[in-house]
């Protein structure tokens, strides 16, 4: 089935002028004007933008933690993505030490399989580095098509790996072609913090914030950046959330080193009053960095701008606040860490960002699309409008008016992080491999349809038997 887009402004990450596009089966055909009609399904995206379908590099989707597992799934956590504009998610794969990686990224299959909406890749946790590990990572990268591995320089004792780990796993990826992705604060410090202050008897959830303060991420983020400098590896900072790590960020990029980061829409919006609301409702907002100052806003809006942080992902990792936060009523530390976020990302980037002047357009579609293809090794497959790629693409009408709110949301968890809040410009219809899955805001997808995505290595493109080699 063809279907030709037509009277749209196609924006990518360079580029924003009026042309129709053709689809045919699962990729654009061509671009351009006067296109034939014959044979295919008119699509009027009159008064859109037409974008790369986004791309969102930090999700955490049927995922344990804190005691109990996330309430979005593969099925929920997709369709909602799809509502805000997304067509491929990178899921975070735990591992367990002392077991093969490969039980760890077959698990994540079982989990996805039958139930994304969306298309989905893994990157793969790292919490040990032995024979075993260094054994098997050759076939996760060349076979299995992970080439990114996080590593956690927080959670003692569930997920927290040392420093020989951290600087070990930079040097395997140099080698192999992968990208290391930090977690990064500092772990013990926080660890020390949280005890002191149980101890004193400060248990709500505003001490979560207290007792992780920017300087515990600015320290990881900085100790991380120059054991990457030293290994001569490459390395991507999750949720950034702070100046503190901004400038550590800054300063390795301008000595050379290949460090790259990312935000999240809620450290944009969001400031860490929110957890001292009462009735424990600040439990909503209890997620690892926590909300900072809101001075750090500004910081991190101009780092976007200038290019010290790249990209925006959503760090989605869903508790319902009625029987998931509330394990931590009596005390912060037991309160699951994470949020709803993946189906606002766009929104409220393109509402806040590009509305309001922070952003331009075309730098939009690079962090919310482009530049994670290309870090991830998914472009120019996904990433971009251009003939041959996915036809993974968001009609976007950036007039519409809307309000979040949980009673409008598609997510499964009972409240919205960002409720009330007005945001300007909203996907109408969201095409994956060429099918609606929204489809004049109305879900027109299945699940169980998204398809697992093989990534290059680090800095390759994929696709191409001589695998050329991309500037990022
Ligand atoms: O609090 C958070 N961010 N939960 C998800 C796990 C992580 O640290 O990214
Ligand atoms: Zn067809
Ligand atoms: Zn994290
Ligand atoms: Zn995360």
């Amino acid at each position: 089935m063809k279907k030709l887009i037509k009277n749209g402004i196609i924006v990518t990450a360079a580029d924003t002028y009026k042309a129709d596009i053709l689809v045919e089966e699962e990729q654009i055909a061509a671009i351009g004007c006067n296109l034939p009609e014959e044979g295919a399904e008119i699509v009027d995206a009159k008064g859109c933008y037409v974008f790369p379908g986004g791309i969102d590099p930090h999700t955490h989707l049927d995922m344990p933690f804190g005691g109990t597992v996330t309430k979005d799934d593969f099925e929920s956590g997709t369709m909602a993505a799809a509502f805000g504009g997304t067509t491929t998610v990178i899921d975070f794969c735990l591992t367990e030490k002392g077991k093969p990686l490969k039980d760890a990224i077959q698990t994540w299959h079982e989990k996805s399989r039958d139930k994304a909406v969306i298309d989905y890749s893994f990157h793969l946790m790292i919490s040990e580095i032995n024979e075993d590990v260094l054994g098997e990572l050759p076939a996760v990268i060349n076979e299995e098509g992970i080439s990114s591995f996080k590593v956690f320089m927080a959670y003692k004792n569930v997920f927290q790996a040392d420093d020989e780990t951290l600087f070990r796993t930079l040097l395997t990826a140099k080698e192999l072609g992968g990208l290391v992705m930090v977690h990064a604060e500092n772990g013990d410090v926080i660890d020390y913090l949280t005890k002191k202050a149980l101890a004193e008897g400060k248990t709500d959830p505003i001490y979560h914030a207290l007792t992780r303060p920017p300087e515990v991420e600015g320290e990881a983020t900085g100790r991380a950046a120059q054991l990457t400098g030293l290994a001569g590896s490459q390395l991507y900072v999750v949720h950034v959330s702070c100046a503190d790590a901004v400038e550590k960020i800054a300063e390795a990029r301008s000595k050379g080193f290949d460090v790259w980061g990312e935000t999240c829409p809620q450290y944009l919006v969001l400031d860490q009053t929110y957890l001292e609301k009462p009735d424990f409702e600040g439990a909503k907002y209890v997620w690892s960095p926590p909300l900072r100052d809101k001075k750090h806003q500004d910081v991190l809006w101009n780092a976007l701008k200038t290019g010290v942080l790249q990209t925006l992902g959503s760090d989605q990792c869903s508790f319902d606040f009625k029987g998931q936060k509330d394990l931590g009523k009596e005390d912060f530390t037991k309160i699951p860490n994470g949020g709803p976020i993946i189906e606002d990302r766009l929104s409220i980037l393109f509402s806040e960002g590009v509305k309001k002047g922070r952003i331009s357009l075309n730098q939009f579609v690079d962090m919310t699309s482009t530049k994670t293809a290309k870090l991830f090794g998914l472009y120019p497959k996904k990433g971009t409008i251009a003939v041959g790629s996915d036809a993974d693409l968001v009609l976007f009408d950036p007039a519409a008016e809307r309000t979040i709110s949980a009673e409008t949301h598609h997510m499964a968890v009972d409240y919205n992080a960002f409720e009330g809040l007005q945001v300007t410009g909203e996907p109408v219809s969201v095409l994956s491999r060429g099918e609606f899955v929204v489809r004049d805001k109305q879900f027109a997808g299945r699940a169980g349809r998204g398809q697992y995505q093989k990534r290059a290595k680090y800095g390759e493109l994929l696709d191409t038997s001589e695998n050329p080699k991309i500037s990022i």
